[in-house]
């Protein structure tokens, strides 16, 4: 049985159809005092195993999956599996002052208790995996974001905006099959400022897709499309695991002149071209 969290409707469905899985029936109620509780009512065959399938992108995601993972125990699950197709809060994977929390840490203890064991679908620090209490696995998606890529790209570059995202650019550029990969220098001056570098790789006249794992705020990439357009590249695309497009983040992505945008489906968003669901179903 897969269990949908609100934010992950098409993916889970598209889990269930990949796997052959039943999809079950979640339902929400909000109570006087704004407490909300998701459920899962109704399951009459014997559940061997429950798959929660479930980005917790917001705060209440994050109530929301620890719900549904008891509610699938009560349903009867012998098993519970929780996937994050994006996990909230993974970003923070250090204290970076004294007094701060290792916020993933906190979730990933929280999570780990409802579940016997958890999948991560390309998180930006592999590190996090440590934080769970039980078996937790990384799945990669960076070699689904060449499918929608155009086919006909000229003299493609595949590029990542600082040097941490060098692996998944070139996974992109294998699974597309042909291409160069090089890299920015980046450094980020607070939450929504960050400088690019750019390397002399030439860009004229060529497509360029900037290959990262999380759009956030979007400053990464319209700087990176900027210094792009700058330089005469023939198309800049965009293609991101995580369309996470916090604020005006797609705003910033048009103005900046980008060609076109893809991600998967681990948050789902206007520019979702490709699931991840197949590479889920290979490590249940
Ligand atoms: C950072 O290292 C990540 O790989 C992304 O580059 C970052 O999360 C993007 O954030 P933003 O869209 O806010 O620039």
């Amino acid at each position: 049985m897969i269990v949908p969290g609100s934010n992950s409707q098409a993916l889970a469905a598209a889990l269930a159809a990949e796997t052959g899985e039943s999809l079950a029936a979640v339902s929400y109620e909000q109570f006087p005092d704004g407490e909300r509780m998701a459920s899962v009512p109704g399951v009459d065959e014997r559940v061997d195993r429950a798959v929660v399938v479930a980005s917790t992108t917001t705060d209440g995601a994050h109530v929301e999956l620890l719900q549904l993972q008891d509610a699938a125990r009560e349903a009867g699950a012998n098993e519970v599996v929780t996937v994050l197709p994006y996990m909230g809060y993974g970003r923070q994977e250090r204290a970076f002052e004294a007094g701060q929390p290792v916020s993933a840490r906190a979730v990933a203890r929280a999570i780990s208790t409802g579940t016997d064991r958890v999948i991560l679908v390309t998180p930006h620090e592999a590190s996090v995996t440590d934080f769970f209490d039980v078996p937790c696995a990384i799945v990669e998606a960076a070699p689904r974001l060449a499918r929608p890529l155009p086919a006909d790209l000229t003299d493609p570059l595949f590029l990542s905006p600082d040097e941490g995202a060098i692996d998944l650019a070139e996974s992109v550029r294998d699974t597309y099959g042909r291409g160069d990969v090089d890299y920015f220098e980046k450094v980020r001056h607070s939450g929504t400022e960050v400088e690019i570098m750019p390397s002399d790789a030439a860009v004229d006249g060529r497509d360029v897709v900037v290959a990262d794992d999380i759009v956030a705020t979007g400053s990464t990439m319209s700087e990176s499309i900027g210094v792009l357009n700058d330089r005469d590249a023939a198309g800049v695309y965009v293609t991101c695991v995580h369309p996470l497009f916090a604020r005006n983040a797609r705003t910033k992505l048009e103005r900046a002149g980008v060609t076109d945008i893809y991600a998967t489906d681990t948050i789902e968003r206007d520019v979702t071209a490709v699931s991840v669901a197949p590479v889920i179903a290979d490590a249940l």
